[in-house]
């Protein structure tokens, strides 16, 4: 975590990149700053080749006196190490840095997340660079994060990685025989007698259109590789910063809902996450608030910095919307509402230069304090300020979980049927979406993550179940929890084999089920069923079950096809808990309808009750509670509190009953000491 002990407010700033400017413009650049309330910079996030102008010279002379103008400011460090982007020189004598693309094609220089991460020169000069930049300002207290490289991401398929590959899988399965039997080599004469026969799973080999696979096994192991390749440099980097700094916060950006890496695997190993987060024109809100919690998750709940985001508008997309006034205000608070203790930005300074010179930042291309976004910035730095630290370090006491796994997402879109509409963001998407929309708080765990302290627990498209996770979840619910799961879940085991006897595999006890058949949709077609005395669709996947112990509690089955009348929704009484499924997809409102049955069920609380599109999560630290009310809306909204409270943004005290009124985008931070009239265990 952060050093709580350092802070007394809520950080705000953002990646600054001065080296693209003349010296003499730092200056007005801190004026700018101080005016809006910064008090972070993210340095040198990408100036390897200028701090490295050679093998054996490092040249620290422009960062020092970045960090001395920054240090005289009050503001502190967030230090990057740069090696995000290698050196053109460093390309063109060691070509090995270079990665070669999904179709064997070894790239040139450019670009940047570019190095191979098992090239020789990679992981020898990046982590020298990161303990050369920590033996070098170590000591310095103005150095609250170290940043390593950064947004970690993409893959490469060279020789250098076809080795390490080999080696990572020797140490994983000791023998041929082992991966032989993991990957199921039998199938189409894949029989291997040795490491040395196994190459990399692109183009050239098992890869087919949109990169689809047609070996499940070695694929998912090298996305497994490739994710663990990518964190063994960044932990390299880490050691060298730790030797240096012993109590370095280190840190690396992490994106949103990104699939390349593991993140659950990374987070372990990082002081504190890091969050990136850049909603898309359109996303609908629940979809960041999922991000953020899924942040939170990585490590159990501790909270997380919002390391960038945009001020107002990014370059990258087809159409790149403005963020509307009040919205990078809201954008901002959400982050707190779920858990970050920061608010930063990308790019402190809008570069003029190649492909990020329109994407938005504190300081425009005009460079005055008289814009419409500066004069935001400048208000929200304000607020954070007033708030000082009252919130920092507080967390969020979820009573309800969504399981979430990145190899079940690798494994499940990777899968040659049995539909390609099958999408794992999506499906967890349906179940977060609906609890996140009656505003309850939820937590996004791996599966081995202990699960008592949840009322409910959501494993949507829990395809692939993992060693002894069925075991966590059987536990839970025979211990009294309340477990919901999907269609085509506990299909596969960890290598990505069909555990036979029947589906869902290890999860049939728990489930009191037998799928026997799934049947896909094709895109736009559409079967139904009835629950709770309304109709909903049912699409993507049918799946067609027999109850074995189970009760069916949808009411008569699907409602058309040859499986008509098969079982939709069923609860099976297991132990002293329940478990249910869901043998389709479905729209919206049937997940809102039966997860907020079982959430009353279950005598759970939402945070508040409160107008359609408003959003209010909870944080809770020191014998009281910080609710967060969130207009997503454009629109005012009217609101009741329900208990007595005090507002920390606006000011004022509010006994329980009172109505307040909320503007479009309109944030508030209500604090409810622990006893307070009104005031429920949420
Ligand atoms: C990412 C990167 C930044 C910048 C922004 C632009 O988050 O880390 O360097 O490119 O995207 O949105
Ligand atoms: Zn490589």
């Amino acid at each position: 975590m952060l050093d709580y002990t350092k802070l007394d407010k809520i950080l705000y700033g953002g990646d600054y990149n001065p080296e693209q400017w003349p010296e003499e413009t730092w200056p007005e650049d801190m004026r700018m700053f101080r005016l809006a309330g910064i008090d972070i910079l993210t340095l040198n996030v990408f100036s390897w080749a200028a701090i490295q102008p050679s093998e054996d010279c490092y040249d620290f002379s422009r960062l020092d006196r970045i960090v001395e103008l920054a240090e005289k400011n009050g503001i502190r460090i967030c230090m990057a190490t740069s090696t995000g982007a290698h050196p053109a020189w460093m390309a063109m004598r060691h070509p090995d840095i270079l990665r070669t693309d999904e179709h064997g094609i070894r790239r040139k220089f450019g670009s940047r997340h570019n190095s191979c991460p098992n090239s020789p020169t990679y992981l020898k000069y990046g982590p020298a660079l990161a303990g050369a930049l920590a033996q070098h300002y170590r000591g310095r207290e103005s150095i609250v994060a170290w940043h390593i490289s950064n947004e970690y991401s993409g893959e490469c398929y060279c020789e250098n990685c076809e080795k390490a590959f080999r080696d990572w899988l020797k140490e994983k399965y000791g023998t041929i025989e082992a991966v032989n039997a993991a990957w199921d080599t039998a199938f189409w004469g894949h029989t291997f007698y040795g490491f040395e026969e196994i190459v990399v799973p692109d183009y050239r080999s098992e890869m087919f259109e949109g990169g689809r696979t047609t070996f499940q096994g070695i694929s998912l192991d090298y996305r497994r590789f490739m994710s663990d390749s990518m964190l063994r440099e960044c932990l390299l980097e880490a050691d060298e910063i730790r030797s240096a700094v012993p109590d370095a916060v280190i840190t690396t950006n992490f994106m949103a809902l990104y699939k390349g890496l593991d993140y659950a695997k990374w987070a372990k190993h990082l002081d504190v996450v890091a969050l990136d987060c850049y909603p898309s024109n359109g996303d609908p809100w629940t979809r960041t608030s999922m991000t953020h919690d899924q942040m939170r998750g990585l490590k159990n709940g501790d909270p997380y910095m919002l390391m960038e985001q945009t001020p107002s508008v990014t370059n990258w997309q087809p159409y790149n919307a403005l963020k509307r006034p009040g919205v990078l205000r809201l954008l901002s608070w959400q982050a707190v509402a779920h858990g970050a203790d920061t608010v930063m930005f990308f790019q402190m300074k809008q570069s003029i230069g190649a492909c990020e010179k329109y994407h938005g930042a504190v300081i425009s291309h005009a460079g005055s304090e008289d814009t419409r976004v500066f004069r935001e910035i400048a208000a929200l730095g304000t607020e954070l300020k007033d708030l000082g630290a009252r919130t920092l370090g507080s967390r969020t006491a979820a009573s309800a979980a969504v399981l979430f796994d990145w190899d079940n997402w690798w494994a499940i879109e990777n899968s040659a049927g049995p539909s390609t509409d099958i999408r794992y963001l999506t499906e967890v998407g349906r179940m977060y979406s609906a609890l996140r929309s009656m505003n309850y708080d939820v937590d996004l765990v791996a599966p081995d993550q202990p699960l008592d302290t949840y009322r409910l627990v959501c494993a949507p498209l829990w395809y692939m179940v993992k060693g002894r996770d069925d075991e966590n979840v059987r536990r839970y619910v025979a211990g009294g929890g309340t477990f919901v799961t999907s269609f085509f879940s506990g299909i596969v085991q960890e290598n990505d084999l069909v555990t036979t006897g029947g589906y869902p595999g290890k999860l049939r006890d728990i489930l009191g089920i037998w799928v026997e058949e799934n049947d896909a949709l094709p895109s736009g077609s559409q079967n139904s069923f009835r629950y709770g005395g309304r109709e909903y669709p049912a699409g993507i996947l049918c799946d067609i079950l027999h109850l074995r112990g189970a009760q069916q509690i949808d009411e008569g089955g699907y409602t058309g096809d040859f499986y008509k009348g098969s079982p939709v929704v069923t609860v099976n009484h297991f132990g002293k808990g329940r478990a249910y499924y869901i043998a389709t997809a479905s729209g919206p409102e049937f997940y809102r309808s039966f997860l907020g049955d079982l959430c009353r069920e279950q005598g759970m609380e939402p945070v508040m009750e409160v107008p359609a599109d408003v959003e209010a999560t909870c944080r809770r630290k020191e014998g009281a509670r910080f609710v967060f009310l969130l207009n997503h809306k454009a629109e005012a909204v009217k609101v009741r509190i329900p208990w007595d409270c005090a507002e920390l943004l606006k000011g004022g005290t509010y006994p329980a009953g009172s109505e307040i009124g909320l503007a479009g985008y309109d944030v508030r931070i209500f604090e409810i000491p622990d006893g307070s009239a009104g005031c429920q265990q949420v």
